[in-house]
């Protein structure tokens, strides 16, 4: 079987590790993989990913030492041309041409919207692989570059709180996430933020400066905000500008950190979906699986139809919202 991996859409820590474990799975079991260049649009220009020796089957050694490197050897793009039916068309053709039986591609929302439209026209077999930073995906608890994206706002935020500490300062601090407040959350939850604005939750300029004025209140000195890029209010900008008119009694600054959260050497815990997820793909399409995504979901693997994966963003966690609000005391 000859199957091809594509990354598309924002780059996310982890999808090195799973081209590495698609690879190696296919390898194993008498496979071939061809690694296709800058997404969907590589696709559509026939740009493939080559070896030291000009091939383009990937071997073992292809992708020798990938775990650890974040981004994606392989390029990624935004694919415009793909949302149209000729662009859809030309990709099956494509496909067809270099005698694809399977395709994998891997990315967030956009991705397995095309991958969804690709399989109404090629008759090969797509199985999706989640790979995203938002966490915004439905058919698995975690997408793959999550972890990662956390731990580098974490460590960000723990910094920061050294400067707001010093400074009698609260930070407004900006993660990614359009759709999604899961980035926000977990940083919150994780750096000991008192306020978190994500867009799953409405709520107010006065609202928020009511609770930072009971903050104040209770003795502390300074506040990490972490807010999520889609927040209803806006940005960390817009979010510090309308505390302030509200009367935040807390002297502010902003962060916003924006695309580092897609880089760096993937956690492990990355790496070990990442690896997972790449290895459940070919045999599933080695079982006969197609129109559907890999996932993990309570410790399972699992595949999600595409329909339901992108039919909506997946909800945040509001029993996590419960604990934020307890551990910040
Ligand atoms: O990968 C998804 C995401 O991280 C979103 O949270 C963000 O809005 C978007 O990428 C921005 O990506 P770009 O600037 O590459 O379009």
């Amino acid at each position: 079987m000859r199957i091809g991996f594509l990354c598309s859409g924002g780059d996310s820590p982890g999808m090195n590790a799973c081209l590495r474990s698609v690879v190696r799975t296919a390898v194993t079991s008498g496979n071939e993989v061809i690694g296709i260049k800058h997404g969907y649009e590589g696709l559509l220009n026939e740009e493939f990913h080559t070896n030291i020796d000009g091939t383009i089957i990937m071997g073992m050694r292809s992708v020798s030492g990938l775990s650890k490197i974040g981004g994606t050897i392989l390029h990624s793009s935004r694919c415009k041309r793909l949302e149209t039916p000729e662009g859809i068309e030309l990709a099956a053709k494509i496909l067809k041409k270099y005698g694809f039986d399977a395709l994998l591609p891997m990315g967030g929302n956009g991705t397995l919207t095309g991958a969804l439209e690709l399989g109404k026209v090629w008759d090969g077999q797509i199985i999706g692989l989640p790979g995203t930073i938002d966490n915004d995906l439905q058919g698995t608890d975690f997408t793959i570059g999550f972890f990662t994206a956390v731990q580098t706002a974490v460590e960000a935020v723990d910094k920061l709180r050294d400067t707001a500490g010093s400074h009698d300062l609260m930070f407004f601090v900006e993660v990614m996430g359009r759709h999604c407040g899961d980035i926000a959350l977990a940083t919150a939850i994780a750096s000991g933020a008192e306020i978190v604005c994500i867009p799953e939750v409405e709520e107010s300029a006065e609202t928020l400066v009511q609770a930072l004025i009971k903050i104040k209140e209770s003795g502390k000195t300074s506040v990490m905000a972490i807010v999520a890029e889609g927040d209803e209010k806006g940005g960390a900008i817009a979010i510090q500008q309308l505390l302030k008119e509200a009367g935040n009694p807390f002297d502010s600054r902003t962060v916003v950190l924006g695309h580092t959260l897609r880089g760096g050497s993937p956690a492990p815990a990355d790496r070990i979906l990442a690896s997972e997820l790449g290895n459940f793909a070919v045999t599933s399409v080695l079982r006969g699986e197609t129109g559907k995504m890999a996932g993990r979901i309570k410790g399972e693997l699992t595949l999600t139809p595409l329909e339901t994966c992108i039919a909506q963003h997946r909800k945040v966690d509001t029993e996590k919202l419960r604990l934020l609000q307890i551990v910040a005391g």
